[in-house]
C-alpha cells in the first residue's frame, strides 16, 4: 500500500519528541478505552526465531505468539524463578502476566505511568496471585532501595525524558548483583542519547544483542493480524497512527528497521555486588 505525503508526515510526527510530550499518555489511554475486552494485551513488535523455532504456548496466547516470544527472549536472560521482579512500562500487562505465570517469579510488579492501563491490568489479571500492578513514573520509582532482583523494560524507554535518572532509579531499586533487562529501538543517528546515559550509569553491560532481524520477521509474519486489529479497534481518522503504532509492513517504523535507521537492541545490565 502506498502512503500519501500526509500519512508519512503523520508517521514522522508520531515518533517525534513533541508528540511524545503531548499525547503519549492520551494515546495509551485511548488504546485501553478502544480495546475494552482486552484483545490486545501486548504493545510491542514481537520476536521470531530466524530458524522457525517456537516456544510452547497455551492456546489462548497463540494469537499473541510473537509479542510473548519477545518477553520470553528478554526475560529468560536472567534467572527469575522465585525472585522479585519489577517491570517498568508494563502497558496492558500481557508480558507481565505471561512471565508471572510461566517463569514463576515469587513476586512480579508491573508499573506504568498510564493509570488507565494500570486500572485495566488490575481488573484483567486479578486472579494471578504473584502479580500486582502499580501506577508510577520510571523517573521516580515508588519503591525502597534494593527490593528487586530483576528489572524488565520492554519498548518503553524511548518515551522517557531523562534516561540518566531512569537508569539511576532502576539501579537503586535493584539488590546488589541484580539484573536489568532492557529491549529498545533507538534511532541510529541518536544512538548517543542511549549510549551516553548507559556509559554514565553504574551498570555493567554484560550483553548487547541486535535483534532487529528477529523483530522484523515477527512483524512480517504478524502484519495481517496487526492490520485487522487496527481496522477493528481504531476509528478511521486514527488509522494512520494506528498502523504506525502497530508497525505493519509498510509503516515508517518497519521501514526504519529494514533500512538500518533503527536497530532493535536487547541489553543485559548488571548491578555490581
Ligand atoms: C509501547 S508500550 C509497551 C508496553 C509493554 N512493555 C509491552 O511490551 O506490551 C510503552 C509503555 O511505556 C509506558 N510509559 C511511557 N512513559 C513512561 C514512564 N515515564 N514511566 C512508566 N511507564 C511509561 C506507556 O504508558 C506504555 O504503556
Amino acid at each position: 500500500m502506498r502512503r500519501s505525503t500526509f500519512e508519512k508526515a503523520g508517521a514522522t510526527f508520531f515518533y517525534s519528541a513533541i508528540a511524545d510530550f503531548f499525547f503519549v499518555n492520551t494515546w495509551y489511554s485511548l488504546v485501553s478505552k478502544l480495546d475494552k475486552n482486552g484483545e490486545e494485551t501486548f504493545l510491542n513488535y514481537g520476536f521470531a526465531d530466524l530458524d522457525g523455532a517456537k516456544i510452547e504456548l497455551a492456546p489462548e496466547l497463540e494469537v499473541h505468539r510473537y509479542a510473548v516470544q519477545l518477553y520470553h527472549h528478554v526475560v529468560s536472560r536472567a534467572a527469575v524463578r522465585g525472585k522479585n521482579v519489577l517491570e517498568i512500562g508494563c502497558g496492558r500487562g500481557g508480558g507481565a502476566s505471561y512471565v508471572a505465570q510461566t517463569l514463576q517469579p515469587r513476586r512480579y510488579v508491573g508499573l506504568d505511568v498510564n493509570r488507565t492501563a494500570i486500572a485495566f491490568d488490575r481488573r484483567f489479571y486479578r486472579n494471578q496471585k504473584n502479580l500486582e500492578f502499580i501506577a508510577g513514573d520510571a523517573h521516580a520509582l515508588p519503591f525502597a532501595d534494593g527490593v528487586f532482583d530483576v528489572a524488565v523494560n520492554v519498548e518503553s524507554c524511548h518515551h522517557y525524558r531523562d534516561l540518566d535518572t531512569f537508569l539511576a532509579e532502576v539501579h537503586r531499586v535493584l539488590v546488589p548483583g541484580g539484573t536489568f533487562l532492557m529491549a529498545c529501538f533507538p534511532r541510529k543517528n541518536e544512538m548517543s542519547l542511549l549510549r551516553e546515559p548507559l556509559r554514565r550509569s553504574r551498570f555493567e553491560c554484560v550483553l548487547e544483542e541486535d535483534i532487529t532481524s528477529n523483530v522484523m520477521r515477527a512483524l512480517e509474519t504478524d502484519s495481517a493480524r496487526r492490520e485487522a486489529a487496527v481496522r477493528r479497534l481504531c476509528p478511521a481518522p486514527l488509522r494512520t497512527f494506528g498502523r504506525e503504532f502497530a508497525g505493519v509492513r509498510d509503516s515508517e517504523l518497519y521501514e526504519s528497521f529494514a533500512s538500518g535507521k533503527r536497530p532493535y537492541l536487547n541489553f543485559v545490565l548488571q548491578k555490581s555486588t
